[in-house]
């Protein structure tokens, strides 16, 4: 790994694992991107793009027709000034212009990687593991100056980028755009695959074509949301799961969004990732700065499982934090699905008792345990345990949980404030709205304006009092909402559209507060299910509720397009009961453990309701997975079959020292006299051998050349799983 800066041909070379990126200084300091890609030692830099005369394409020096920004590759480009494609940035001037130049001034390398002031972002734990770059680019008739942050890690092709923005003269400079990165591909032969979804249908895989224009996948609804993922990646045509070229983009950042990649008229394509520049300004004050979030970079050669492996490792061991990151989760059961609303005491440790003896390690108390919370209509704000349901209060039950040898957790929503609560009658003005306008309400609630700094510290000491009221060693941090009417009672007329931002700096600064505060509580987002599963949300609390939907067969497209950036540490997987609260589906029990044992395992159900042989087979999953648990959790994930592309859908995890490792497949719908059909597997050691239970030894090379047969079952939703061991023949 190094950083390299060649004052001869005047290019940045980072290299990154076994990849380079390498960016050049033109004419009079236009930063232009000549490659990216697997290792080189060299590029030549002019070759890398056309020098023609281009019509209608504009020469900012009238002396070379054949210069022009609009055919330049580039690393952060300016609109109005000669290039017609989406911009980097936009800045506007106080004599109303928006058109600015910003040239190479100075650069710096140094190793390690900073922190990004008040966001999240990945870090290094040791300065060897990383190299820095910045580059200060700079338009002298302003003095604005925009430094381009790059961190290059040694151990994978990761590059992260940041863009600082400083102003540094004399006049109030508004920002219009202020994307994190932007990068030019000298071609547009790639397929882009993005993640949308739904509430209930999170991060399904979408892969198409790019086309001539724009293509983009953003968010307007104050999260990252379940309706798109902060990710997109581009796609060598014949590259699929195993093999070929992959660009992967992650934005670490929870709030608007936007992903684009512009396909312009000679077949280049740009793509450009950061905070949504729809309704967001900016205003920077003389001497005022301002940092985007990160964009983390990953090219493999290796398909589209060598992305997910390099996000997962990274995200899981560089981005998550605190004294979880590298422990064994615990198996979780929530009462959610099993109460509902509808609970007291008396019946939560009843159920909490058979959950123990079944070997459960964990007991999540969710919804309804403060105010008047009988339905979701009313008290969130309010949060002062009920003491007619709880009248020994939370540290009454959470003691009982742990006399019978289970830890106690909490559900709670710290963002929202219900019309009809003690804290919305006190401070109506504390929840995001406009003036004169109504307040749209969601599930009966409104966002409280964690743009302002009195309602975060209110929220940090009320949730704390409540979270050191009781040995609570868990705490599942809901969002169940989008925003609307954005706007500040705190904020001047000309900040307004600072608000969504600003909330997601509160937001980051109050979960910040609160994990540190609470350090041997383990944090789990959620957003009516996966609705925040980002990078920014990850780097507060290594766990994320992937889906309120838990039925097995809707998880198996949710859980597989959820691996394509996210760790399977981060992704909670429950069984619940059936037929299924969300789609009405019957699916074993069987059926429900594999899929949900493929994730951060739990169950979400009335145990108490179930038959003998049913809780028997519960204990036999609890006892089964805590066996195999740091396998799926810190393991290799390989994916083998979609179930976007068919009936079946499997995948496995490998011990790093190879000699471990667990495969679940899963067939949705039984046909009759079906063929015959083999599953290769992937990332063992061909010259071991292995034993899978009950089906013999077999070597590792048969295991992923020849394939294993799968043995014909009838029925639907079915699933396998075995656990293979290495042995000496
Ligand atoms: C959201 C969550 C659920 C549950 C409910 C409680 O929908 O995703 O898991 O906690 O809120 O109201």
């Amino acid at each position: 790994m190094a950083v390299t800066y060649n004052p001869q041909t005047k290019q940045f070379h980072l290299r990154a694992g076994k990849a380079s990126y390498v960016m050049q200084l033109f004419r009079s300091g236009y930063l232009a991107h000549i490659y990216w890609g697997k290792a080189v030692r060299d590029v030549r830099g002019e070759r890398r793009f056309s020098r023609l005369d281009r019509a209608f394409s504009p020469n900012p020096d009238p002396s070379d027709r054949t210069f022009s920004l609009d055919t330049l590759p580039q690393e952060y480009p300016a609109y109005g000034n000669t290039d017609f494609r989406a911009p980097a940035y936009q800045v506007q001037l106080e004599n109303g212009s928006t058109v600015t130049d910003l040239r190479y001034k100075t650069h710096r390398i140094y190793k390690g990687k900073p922190r990004l002031n008040g966001l999240p972002a990945t870090y290094v734990e040791h300065e060897q593991e990383a190299e820095t770059l910045e580059i200060v680019l700079g338009d002298a008739l302003i003095g604005l100056e925009v430094t381009l942050q790059y961190t290059a890690y040694e151990k994978w092709n990761v590059i992260t980028r940041a863009a600082r923005f400083e102003n540094k003269g004399g006049e109030r400079l508004k920002l219009l755009r202020a994307l994190s990165m932007s990068v030019d591909f000298p071609t547009a032969d790639y397929d882009w695959i993005h993640l949308p979804g739904a509430w209930g249908r999170e991060r399904w895989i979408e892969r198409r074509p790019l086309v001539t224009g724009v293509q983009a996948a953003e968010s307007r609804r104050g999260a990252s949301s379940h309706q798109q993922n902060p990710f997109i990646a581009l796609v060598a045509k014949n590259a699929d799961e195993h093999q070929g070229e992959v660009y992967g983009f992650s934005f670490v950042y929870s709030g608007n969004f936007l992903a684009q990649v512009e396909v312009d008229q000679f077949h280049t394509a740009r793509v450009s990732m950061g905070i949504n520049p729809f309704d967001f300004t900016w205003l920077l004050q003389p001497g005022e700065s301002f940092q985007t979030p990160e964009v983390v970079m990953v090219y493999s050669d290796q398909g589209l499982n060598g992305m997910s492996q390099t996000y997962h490792e990274l995200y899981r061991t560089r981005l998550a934090r605190g004294a979880f990151r590298d422990r064994e989760r615990p198996i979780l059961i929530n009462n959610w699905e099993a109460t509902y609303f509808d609970f007291n005491e008396e019946k939560l440790v009843n159920i909490a008792k058979t959950e123990a003896e079944l070997g459960i390690e964990l007991f999540v108390l969710d919804d309804g345990w403060f105010g008047k919370r009988d339905d979701d209509r009313r008290s969130l704000g309010d949060w002062i345990v009920n003491r007619r349901k709880l009248p020994n209060g939370l540290d009454g039950l959470a003691k009982q949980v742990n006399e019978l040898g289970m830890q106690f957790g909490l559900w709670v929503e710290p963002e929202m404030v219900s019309p009809n609560s003690e804290l919305y009658r006190k401070h109506p003005d504390w929840c995001l709205h406009v003036p004169n306008r109504p307040r749209s309400e969601g599930r009966n609630q409104l966002v409280l304006d964690y743009s302002r700094e009195d309602v975060c510290d209110y929220i940090i000491e009320t949730i704390s009092n409540v979270l050191a009221s009781a040995p609570i060693t868990y705490v599942k941090w809901d969002m169940n909402r989008h925003m609307t009417e954005i706007g500040s009672s705190a904020l001047p007329p000309e900040r307004q559209r600072e608000t969504a931002h600003r909330y997601m700096l509160g937001l980051y600064r109050v979960m910040d507060e609160m994990t540190s505060r609470f350090p041997h509580i383990l944090f789990e987002s959620c957003s009516g299910g996966g609705g925040r599963f980002d990078p920014g949300m990850l780097y507060y609390m290594p766990q994320t509720w992937t889906s309120d939907n838990t039925d097995a067969v809707s998880r198996l497209k949710i859980q597989y397009g959820t691996s394509l950036v996210y760790p399977i540490s981060a992704m909670g997987a429950h069984v619940s009961a059936v037929p299924n609260h969300q789609v009405g589906r019957v699916a074993s029990l069987k059926t429900r453990g594999h899929v949900a044992m493929s994730g951060n395992f739990g169950y979400e159900l009335d145990i108490t309701k179930l038959t003998e042989t049913e809780k028997q087979m519960i204990k036999q999953q609890v006892a089964f997975y805590k066996d195999v648990r740091r396998l799926v959790q810190f393991g290799t994930f390989y994916r083998l079959l979609s179930p976007f592309e068919g009936n079946e859908a499997a995948w496995m995890f490998v011990s790093a020292d190879r000699s471990e490792a667990l495969v679940a497949y899963f067939r949705v719908l039984a046909e009759a006299n079906a063929p015959l059909s083999y599953l290769r597997l992937k990332g063992l050691d061909p010259n071991q051998d292995y034993e899978i239970e009950g089906l013999g030894v077999y070597g590792g090379d048969e295991l992923m050349y020849a394939g294993v047969a799968l043995p014909y079952r009838s029925g639907d939703f079915i699933s396998m799983m075995w656990r293979l061991k290495a042995v000496q023949r």
